[in-house]
């Protein structure tokens, strides 16, 4: 079997490019050949990791433009490797997400103001799944308006803001839901892509569905609807 990697170093010349590795026939993951490549081919290849149970997040990377964990995914011949969309590649498939990271500060995902409600099993149960997030940035990475919106606050982001703001805890959701406001919830496509890569299981297109209800009860509307004309103003 032979995969694909695409490779970078701002220290080679050139510094992109796509080789190619024959892997030995065998039962691997993503992350078994990657170290069987830096082992016993090229130990210059970098890539992250840590738990090698899907449980870190930091293996998450491109198979033929799809977002996968390494230590999940089984590599067939011919698969092209390549690391994360819209984070600063630092080296190979290793990319900083430290930018990315900041639109937890900027969405205000966090409880405001605690109100001291004991939490039913059932309640608990509404959030229970975007608690999992191991913000290993799949859903940022598959976002198409990232491409088009670098400011866009992303799924990871907007749908911790749900689970926030749905806690029976939260006795001021308000900046919150303020927050996401610009280049958040409305700038969302709900294609989907997000829920269909997420390694957890959770929903962000569902959670910014849910968060514009929020939104429109906090006295927000989609400012494209509100811009529309619909032909009314001789009445
Ligand atoms: Fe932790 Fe893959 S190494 S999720």
């Amino acid at each position: 079997m032979t995969i694909e990697i695409e490779r970078y170093d701002a220290m080679r010349e050139p510094s992109s490019a796509v080789l190619s590795y024959k892997l030995p026939d065998g039962d691997m993951t993503l992350l078994q050949a990657l170290e069987y490549i830096k082992t016993k081919i090229d130990p210059t290849l970098s890539f992250d990791k840590g738990c090698r149970s899907g449980i870190c997040g930091s293996c998450a990377m491109r198979v033929n433009d799809r977002e996968v964990l390494a230590c999940n995914y089984k590599p067939v011949d011919g698969d092209k490797v390549s690391p994360l969309r819209y984070h600063e590649v630092q080296r190979d498939l290793i990319v900083d997400k430290s930018a990315a990271r900041q639109t937890l500060r900027k969405s205000r995902s966090w409880l405001h103001g605690y109100n001291g409600a004991a939490v039913a099993i059932a309640q608990e149960k509404i959030t229970e799944v975007q608690s999992d997030c191991i913000l290993c940035d799949s859903c940022y990475s598959a976002c198409p308006v990232l491409a088009v919106n670098p400011d866009f606050l992303g799924p990871f982001a907007l749908t911790r803001v749900y689970r926030y703001s749905a806690d029976v805890r939260e006795g001021d959701a308000k900046p919150m839901i303020d927050a996401v406001q610009q280049s958040g919830v409305w700038d969302c496509t709900l294609c989907g892509e997000c829920t269909a890569v997420c390694p957890q299981g959770i929903d962000p297109k569902m959670d910014i569905t849910m968060l514009r209800s929020t939104s429109a009860q906090h006295g927000y509307m989609d400012p494209n609807f509100s811009a529309m004309s619909f032909g009314f103003g001789g009445f």
